[in-house]
């Protein structure tokens, strides 16, 4: 057996060199062979990339999606986002553990291994679970009970959720995966895939100083979250020295409630690979990756089948080529510096800054990592014109950007908005039923009141969006919402740093105190203490920005605790500091903006 096993790790290793970041993909393939890594294996790979045993479960251990022991031959994820919670996931958890007969957390059987996850990026369509990478939307109990039949009977997953066995490189196979509606579709996205030939005949045939003027005078900012202006990015990245420099596009896409870059890959792959082309002509790289969310895995064949036409055509190969790295379930991963970590084959934890990636990215080079809403649209840029772009939105926020909507409304999906519209506009357009609070940007962003924000707007210099955007109706509870967000915090951690890693836990147990109405003013009062401590001192964003949940519901709605304390004297929040509060919030965007890529 073990002979056996050493020889078949050894086969699939020849499919490979011998470069440490190679290691997540040789960790998947060993996983899709025996459905886990076993320590032999381990051993294996380590001889032949030059690592100890050690270096390699080390690094298997940071992902979600590495199972280090047996986990049951269907490995099934569910989404256990708030989105979800709203719309029966007790019950869907609840079938999924009777009808396979095993329990979350628990041990698994030969057959079934059972994991919560965090968001996968389908919250238009909660509940929703992944079978290893096949995707399962809108379960109730019944449609669980018909599908772990199915599995038992012998059925695969694949073959349950693509019955007319639809080939993995179409585009229809990944829509019968994940089919989102696009609501509105404005003028930057989904406006058809172009003549991407005559667009890149143009754009290589201006020098890249003249690219990144373009890019530069649209005003695009970065639109994976903070904003970072992209033609400063691009002419920082062409000004680093070096023999190598790398273009990555970060589909990490982990913040939950966004689903904006799994659609742009579905409907317009090409316009982000298009992006990415005229990226790496600016900075003068040879060298794509696309890092793609182990979620996504059921988008890998179609993608690779849109590079293969490109490079077909002669637009990808020995001066430009892409490749797509997948990721195994991080969070963390979409932190610019950790993806570079998970792409070298280690645990993804974020570098300190500077040096930033423009500077010291992937293998020390010099790399440009934009989100795929930000390479779509300087393509459309490139395609149509700064001038045109930066006439849209507001002042600081060119142009428009996708908005992934999820919630109590009647148009869950995508919606293109110009940057400056105002919530109560997006609320009106979504058909937002009862709203009384929006979480903008996911749980790293902010809770805003429905009715006293109504007519503040989308834009950097306002509210400042990520793309994802849940709305809540009044009769949501609120601080459960926080509680959840708190504890998606504690569990995607990287752990290298104390603030983040302990502070998150304590935070979240007092907001089960002030759930279980044990709580009383001080621990409010500690809440925003040690909420502060954890925003100012922590490496990375996902740090300065975990406390987020708490700090913005107890400025729009203290409500919410004030209701469940066990004394009320009356002057509630006498030592909370709202301004600073709000100050501090400020101070955590802006320090994400900086640690970005000059
Ligand atoms: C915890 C954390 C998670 C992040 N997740 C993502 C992500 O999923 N996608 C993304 O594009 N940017 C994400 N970012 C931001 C990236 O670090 C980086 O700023 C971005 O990819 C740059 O692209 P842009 O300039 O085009 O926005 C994340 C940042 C942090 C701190
Ligand atoms: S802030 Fe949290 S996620 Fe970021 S480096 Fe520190 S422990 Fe890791």
């Amino acid at each position: 057996m073990r002979d056996s096993m050493t020889q078949d790790v050894a086969t699939i290793l020849d499919r490979y060199g011998k470069d440490r970041s190679e290691l997540m993909d040789i960790l998947w393939d060993v996983q899709h062979s025996y459905g886990y890594l076993p320590a032999e294996a381990a051993s294996v790979v380590a001889v032949r990339l030059g690592l100890t045993p050690q270096d390699v479960m080390e690094t298997a251990s940071f992902y979600h999606f590495f199972h280090s022991a047996p986990s049951g031959r269907y490995r099934i994820y569910l989404s256990n986002t708030v989105i979800g919670k709203m719309h029966g996931y007790q019950q869907v958890y609840e079938a999924l553990e009777c009808e396979t007969g095993t329990q979350f957390g628990g041990p698994g059987s030969v057959d079934f291994g059972l994991f919560e996850t965090a968001c996968i990026g389908l919250s238009d369509q909660e509940p929703a679970m992944l079978i290893d990478d096949v995707a399962f939307t809108d379960l109730s109990s019944e449609s669980v009970t018909d599908i772990v039949a199915r599995l038992k009977q012998g059925q695969p997953p694949e073959g349950i959720a693509n019955p007319s066995g639809l080939p993995r490189s179409e585009v229809a196979y990944v829509d019968a995966m994940a089919h989102t509606t696009v609501h509105t579709s404005g003028p930057v996205f989904f406006s058809g895939e172009g003549d991407h030939s005559a667009l890149l005949n143009r754009c290589l045939a201006l020098t890249p100083e003249e690219v990144i003027t373009t890019i530069t005078a649209s005003g695009l900012r970065g639109l994976g979250g903070a904003g970072f202006p992209t033609g400063t990015k691009w002419q920082s990245c062409r000004a680093a020295g070096g023999d190598a420099k790398y273009v990555i596009c970060n589909a990490d896409e982990g913040e939950p409630g966004t689903f904006k870059d799994r659609v742009l890959l579905t409907r317009s792959p090409k316009q982000v690979f298009v992006g990415m082309i005229i990226a790496a002509h600016a900075v003068g790289s040879a060298h794509g990756i696309v890092y793609l969310r182990g979620e996504y895995a059921y988008l890998r064949e179609y993608l690779e089948a849109q590079l293969a036409e490109l490079r077909d055509d002669g637009w990808l190969g020995p001066a430009f080529d892409i490749r797509i790295q997948m990721g195994a379930g991080a969070y963390i991963c979409g932190d610019e510096s950790a993806l570079i970590e998970s792409c070298e084959g280690k645990r993804g934890t974020p570098r300190l800054k500077p040096p930033f990636p423009v500077e010291h990215g992937f293998l020390g080079k010099p790399t440009c990592v934009n989100n795929v809403e930000t390479f779509a649209a300087a393509a459309r840029i490139m395609e149509l014109g700064a001038e045109w772009f930066a006439a849209m939105g507001t002042p600081e926020s060119s142009g428009t950007r996708l908005l992934s909507v999820a919630g109590d409304c009647a148009a869950p999906g995508i919606h293109e908005v110009e940057w400056g519209i105002t919530l109560r506009e997006v609320l009106e357009m979504v058909g937002a039923e009862d709203p009384r609070a929006v979480q903008i940007s996911g749980p790293a962003g902010e809770m805003v009141s429905a009715n006293a924000d109504a007519d503040r707007r989308l834009a950097f210099e306002d509210i400042s969006c990520g793309g994802s955007f849940m709305v809540f109706n009044a009769k949501r509870d609120l601080l459960s919402v926080v509680r959840d967000f708190m504890q998606f915090f504690v569990d995607e951690s990287c752990g290298i740093c104390v603030p983040c890693r302990a502070g998150n836990v304590v935070l979240r147990q007092k907001v089960d105190l002030v759930l279980a109405g044990r709580a009383d003013q001080s621990d409010l009062d500690d809440m925003v203490q040690w909420g502060g401590v954890i925003a100012k001192t922590s490496r990375c964003g996902l740090g300065t920005t975990s406390p987020n949940p708490i700090l913005t519901t107890l400025v729009k709605f203290p409500e919410i605790y004030s209701d469940r304390l066990t004394k009320q004297d009356g002057s509630l929040l006498s030592s909370f500091d709202v301004d600073a509060a709000l100050d501090g919030y400020g101070k955590a965007m802006e320090q994400l903006a900086v640690q970005e890529s000059r």
